[in-house]
């Protein structure tokens, strides 16, 4: 049975514009943010709380969210993966925030500079400084079907990460085909083991379109119960970690798909698309959105 409902959480503007090599604007971010609230995204990953000497795209971290307007109901997430990175989310009021572990020992050290042992180490301190504010933590696991380095990745793998960050008090744990190899046979199989790990209620489904099999990865995952996903507008993004990594699935399309599955996701679809429209222009990138791009050429006729 499918979902009734579906959680989205939209990342564009941190996992979608980090990779961007030209400089985005942090007026344009803010935009971003503002009109994606305004189509009803419910979750919005507004930025990154990393070191601006790896990903210099997010520099303007406290920025973005002090020139938001918050809009109620919306949560605004930003990711950070120590404990400066969690002072400097607090600091600029996130609402939620986010710690990114990997199922890949050379994905770990290439994106966070340490083992995966050491990472969630790391992320024991953040969760609890984090449970002392009640503030959410999400966990995120990063190649959770293959790695750029490593090729594939074993299922059980991914669920003892995921696991790992469950136990250790995030509400939710997000498995990213980072590099968007997966398609619906592997990726049910990684799934299968991480809902033996982790209650599925507890997941979301974090998958990138290289190859072009998001979609159908998301209604696999939807078969089995999964009912939050991570999309990005127009398709931003790929990963500065992972060369050759298109982007996320873009919003717009797992809209389409879930309208027509007859599933809430509370977002109008064609603020949606316009958005996707302009920032695709704003930041002089191709829409990778097939769905947006529909709408948008008949809004045109
Ligand atoms: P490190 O170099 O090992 O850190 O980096 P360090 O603790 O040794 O500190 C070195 C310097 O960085 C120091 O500055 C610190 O102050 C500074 P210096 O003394 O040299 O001037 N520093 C920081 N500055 C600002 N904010 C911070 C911070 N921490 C240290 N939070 C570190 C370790 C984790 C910081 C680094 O590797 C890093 O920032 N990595 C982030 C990489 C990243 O953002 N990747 C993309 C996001 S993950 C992703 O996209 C995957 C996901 O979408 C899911 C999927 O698709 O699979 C989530
Ligand atoms: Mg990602």
């Amino acid at each position: 049975m499918l979902p009734k409902r579906v959680k989205i959480v939209e990342v564009g503007p941190r996992d979608g514009l980090q990779n961007e090599k030209q400089v985005v604007p942090t007026e344009i971010k803010i935009e971003l943010i503002d009109r994606l609230a305004e189509a009803g995204l419910s979750v919005i990953e507004a930025t990154s709380f990393v070191s601006p000497k790896w990903v210099p795209q997010m520099g303007d971290n406290a920025a973005v969210l002090a020139g938001i307007k918050r809009r109620p109901g919306v949560t605004y997430t930003a990711l950070s993966p120590n404990l400066q990175g969690f002072d400097g989310a607090v600091a600029a009021k996130a609402d939620e925030v986010a710690i990114f572990a990997a199922a890949s020992e050379s994905f770990s050290k290439k994106n966070i500079n340490c083992s995966i042992a050491e990472s969630l180490k790391r992320f024991e301190p953040v969760v609890s400084a984090a449970s002392a504010l009640e503030i959410p933590v999400r966990g995120y696991v990063s190649c959770v079907v293959g790695c750029p380095y490593e090729g594939d990745i074993a299922p059980e793998q991914v669920a003892g990460v995921a696991k790992t960050l469950f136990d250790m008090g995030c509400y939710e744990v997000s498995l990213g085909d980072t590099i968007g190899v997966g398609n619906p046979a592997s990726v049910q199989r990684m799934l299968e083991a991480c809902a033996r790990a982790v209650p599925m209620a507890r997941l979301a489904g974090h998958y990138h379109d290289t190859y072009g099999m998001a979609i159908a990865n998301i209604h696999a995952s939807l078969q089995m119960g999964l009912a939050v996903f991570d999309s990005s507008v127009a398709g931003l993004g790929g990963c500065p970690y992972a060369k050759g990594a298109s982007g996320n699935v873009a919003t717009e399309d797992v809209v389409y798909l879930l309208q027509g599955l007859g599933i809430e996701t509370g977002i109008d679809l064609a603020k949606l698309a316009a958005i996707g429209d302009w920032i695709s222009s704003a930041i002089n990138r191709p829409n990778g959105a097939k769905a947006g791009r529909a709408l948008c050429a008949k809004a045109a006729v």
